[in-house]
């Protein structure tokens, strides 16, 4: 089944995401859906309610990568674009059109140059944040533009007067204090594998959203990239659900913030 990833989703005033349209349905914060929708109205509810639904007490984090069905998030020069179809791509525009601020790695910032901008969909651009200690990343980047939108560099260097610098240690706490310090509460962590693999390492992710495209790489850049288990009964299995993103399959996999925190 393909949901209609396109579709409009807003929020009610009491913050719950609905499908206009379709009935009569409310989603909780764990991706449960109650009452009358289509079934494809309920996978978009199911899948965007525990990210629209974030309460305030605490950041809520959701990390993305599309990745090549033999694990690489890019070819080895690098490239990543149209690895996932269009479908995914819609998702990952509606995923920033729900959160506060996008993250990302420095090497994404000056390899892809990407806007972090919501196109595909309607909704508002969110902040755009780059980790980026040590100030590698070109003021006339992309993700600096000066659109309106908040822009962060996570980190030291000369940036346009519009660009909030974040000086803070490296680890994903620290930079989660920090940006939660800066008013951000629901945060997209983008990419690239370096820099999603740290967080969910840090134990400080909510959600993955793992999308796999029915390609092979051969080589490339690897995505997620986690401690060794010592065994196959060892092995970390979070709760898993799979949405269907026509060529592609997207795993939604729910992790116990803190439980496997290293850093
Ligand atoms: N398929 C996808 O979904 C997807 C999404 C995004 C990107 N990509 C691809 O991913 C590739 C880049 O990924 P990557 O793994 O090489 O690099 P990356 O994750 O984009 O960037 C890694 C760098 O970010 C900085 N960084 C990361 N975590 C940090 C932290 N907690 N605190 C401070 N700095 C931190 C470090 O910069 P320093 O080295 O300066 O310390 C680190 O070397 C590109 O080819 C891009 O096209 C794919």
């Amino acid at each position: 089944m393909n949901a209609p990833w396109r579709g409009p989703l807003g929020l009610t005033a009491d913050g719950l995401p609905v499908v206009p349209g379709d009935g009569i349905a409310s989603v909780d914060a764990g991706g449960e859906v109650r009452g009358r929708a289509t079934p494809e109205a309920a996978q978009l509810l199911a899948l965007l309610g525990p990210v629209a639904l974030a309460t305030p007490e605490r950041p809520f984090v959701v990390a993305q990568l599309a990745q090549s069905l033999d694990g690489f998030i890019a070819t080895a020069s690098g490239a990543s674009r149209s690895l996932s179809g269009p479908a995914n791509l819609d998702h990952l525009h509606r995923l920033r059109a729900l959160v506060d601020v996008v993250v990302v790695g420095r090497r994404t910032a000056c390899l892809d140059d990407p806007r972090l901008t919501v196109r595909r969909v309607p909704g508002a651009h969110p902040a755009r944040a780059v980790l980026d200690p040590s100030g590698r990343v070109d003021g006339g980047a992309q993700l600096f533009a000066a659109d309106g939108s908040r822009c962060l560099r996570v980190g030291t260097g000369a940036c346009p007067s519009h660009v909030e610098q974040l000086q803070v240690g490296r680890t994903p706490r620290d930079v989660l204090a920090a940006l939660a310090g800066a008013g951000f509460r629901r945060i997209l962590v983008e990419g690239g594998g370096e820099t999603v693999s740290s967080f969910v390492a840090a134990g400080v992710v909510d959600r993955l959203h793992l999308a796999v495209a029915p390609v092979f790489f051969g080589a490339g850049r690897r995505g997620l990239a986690l401690p060794a288990v010592g065994s196959v009964e060892g092995a970390h299995r979070p709760p898993a659900r799979r949405f269907a993103m026509d060529p592609d399959v997207l795993y939604e996999l729910a992790f116990d913030r803190g439980a496997t925190s290293t850093s």
